[in-house]
């Protein structure tokens, strides 16, 4: 995916024209790729082209990348002026009419994207498992597959959202004995899944020095799997008791999912996806076991275990069966899933596994790193448990709330406590979604919550800032606002910012990494600020105050809609 603002695309066909016309002809299906210049002292816009072209056939890429600029500057310097820099790149600087053009409303929009025949992406994220709490290790999951979902909707994608919950497995043996023997009703009802985790965890450890008890487990496991009444009540109990706990945690972190089919869905479907693998040939027995072998060098000793000796089915049989169940009954185009990175050799497994099935769905794992403590390790509690997250939330709450009796001490109490419910989640939600996917972080309450940075209270008190020159200008919203061509470099700086926003979200969408849009809207906020400074909005002369406002306007709703597509809620006061 690449920009689409119909300028830039514009000026991406007669960049084609000017290579052609240095006599390459370009055999790519895309015109060559315009993207906004790292470094803005270069240009506004940069290609590669030239270097590509030159390296493919073996010319010099400055010489090449010389010619298509003279040729460029010869035909097209109303619209941008071309500079040759480094080895070969060309930085295009567009003139403040070019500019301006760009900006009108019908070329630039916030509003989500039309697409013809839009593909159908599956988004599999959270999903946590049943009988546990939802803690720090679920964070991620849960915002980057929120926010890529909201990106992809935005770009037009018909997006299903799928939590494949853990609600099938051995540990509802142990729950069930621990249940049986130590359960106890008032505690289930005050604290189910607090209770739950203590049954297991005594079934568990019980377990270990006691056989018998373990057998037991494993009988009522069994049971349990050929349907016996009894157990499946208490298994529906269990689950209801979770997805209600679930439910709550998604509802305080405005997260809402299309599809909850867990791994119990695909239970009943297991043993004919295996036996479909054996008969197409794709899996074969292995020592009892049914596996399938690939010749891939990559996986050439990994064989993917999808039945045991004993005959139990495993996670990788439950993905197998919904894969297939997503490419025939949701007919996906594309299934992202979003786990962490330590199962990135169960997706490979699962994706050659579907190809040699001859299931064509394009998949992919969208990993992550860890989320570390100030000591550089995985984030536990004192003792060593992982942190729950609704007690995370709730400790980001009142620090947001501490911060708030100190800046806004005007304000009504309640009013504050509502605020830093918004502040603190939406600090938490940008902290993460902030950084790269593929690095692991430290957890540092004091930067989240800050007010300098790359932070969500950053980001929001720009637009808070908006909102009361809004206020303050009285003018009504319904005000006809006309954007000018750019008086002031801060001006113009904000300008090409706002221009670049389909840029950003194209390649947040490409890569699948939110934090490129977390970085736009830093760099928004600041661009705002140092032209509120330098730039009198409110006095200045009428046809100025209203191309400033109009500025201000394009930049308020960008924050708004760019924060909507994170996931955050903007405030109006802070
Ligand atoms: N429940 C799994 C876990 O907690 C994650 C499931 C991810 N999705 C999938 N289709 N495998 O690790």
């Amino acid at each position: 995916m690449d920009t689409m603002n119909p300028l830039i695309e514009e000026m991406k066909l007669k960049l084609l024209e000017a290579i052609e016309a240095a006599g390459i002809s370009w055999e790519e299906k895309q015109p060559p790729a315009l993207r906004p210049c790292g470094d803005r002292r270069f240009g506004d816009y940069q290609a590669n082209a030239a270097m590509t072209q030159a390296k493919r056939l073996g010319r010099n890429p400055r010489e090449l990348a010389e010619t298509v600029a003279a040729w460029w500057n010869e035909h097209h310097a109303a619209q941008a002026t071309v500079s040759v820099a480094g080895p070969g790149f060309l930085n295009f600087l567009l003139t403040n009419e070019t500019l301006l053009r760009a900006l009108q409303p019908n070329c630039w929009s916030h509003l989500p994207k039309k697409v013809e025949n839009p593909p159908v992406l599956i988004l599999d994220y959270s999903s946590p498992n049943v009988a546990k709490s939802m803690h720090v290790g679920h964070i991620r999951s849960t915002l980057l597959g929120d926010s890529l979902s909201r990106v992809m909707r935005h770009a037009g994608w018909q997006v299903i959202t799928d939590n494949h919950i853990g609600d099938w497995g051995t540990q509802f043996g142990k729950l069930i004995v621990g249940y049986l023997h130590q359960g106890s009703e008032e505690r289930l009802a005050a604290n189910p899944i607090g209770e739950m985790e203590r049954l297991y965890k005594w079934a568990h450890e019980a377990g270990e020095h006691d056989p018998a008890l373990q057998e037991c487990a494993r009988l009522e496991l069994k049971k349990l799997q050929d349907g016996d009444s009894r157990n499946k009540a208490l298994w529906e109990r269990f689950r209801g008791m979770s997805q209600s706990a679930f439910d709550s945690m998604y509802g305080r972190l405005n997260i809402s999912f299309d599809y909850t089919l867990g791994e119990s869905f695909y239970h009943p479907m297991l043993g004919g996806v295996v036996d479909d693998l054996m008969r197409a040939g794709v899996a074969s027995e292995s020592e009892g076991a049914t596996c399938v072998f690939f010749d891939d060098k990559m996986l050439q000793d990994k064989p993917f275990l999808i039945r045991k000796s004993d005959g139990a089915f495993l996670y990788s049989t439950t993905d197998l069966a919904t894969l297939k169940y997503r490419a025939n009954h949701f007919k996906a185009d594309k299934i992202w899933y979003v786990t962490d990175l330590r199962q990135a050799l169960h997706f490979q497994q699962l994706f050659a596994t579907a190809k040699k099935w001859g299931v064509s769905v394009e998949s992919e794992h969208i990993g992550f790193g860890s989320i570390l403590g100030q000591d550089k390790r995985p984030l536990k509690t004192r003792e060593g448990d992982p942190i729950k997250l609704d007690a995370l939330l709730d400790e980001a709450v009142s620090r947001a709330l501490a911060i708030l009796e100190e800046r806004r001490a005007d304000l009504p109490s309640d009013e504050k406590k509502a605020l830093a419910e918004v502040l603190g989640i939406n600090s938490v939600k940008y902290s993460d979604l902030a950084q790269n996917r593929h690095l692991d972080y430290v957890f540092d309450w004091n930067k989240m919550l800050a007010f300098d940075g790359n932070t969500a209270p950053y980001v929001l008190n720009a637009y808070v800032r908006i909102q009361s020159i809004f206020r303050k200008s009285g003018e009504s919203s319904s005000e006809k606002y006309e954007l000018a061509s750019p008086q002031h470099p801060r001006e113009r700086d904000l300008m090409l910012h706002l221009l670049q926003w389909d840029d950003t979200l194209a390649q947040v969408a490409e890569e699948k990494r939110p934090h490129y849009l977390c970085f736009y809207l830093f760099y928004l906020a600041g661009l705002f600020h140092a032209f509120f400074e330098s730039c009198p909005v409110l006095k200045s002369e009428p046809a100025l105050k209203r191309h400033r406002l109009a500025l201000c306007r394009m930049a308020a709703d960008t924050l708004r809609e760019g924060c909507g597509l994170l996931g955050l809620q903007t405030i109006e006061k802070m």
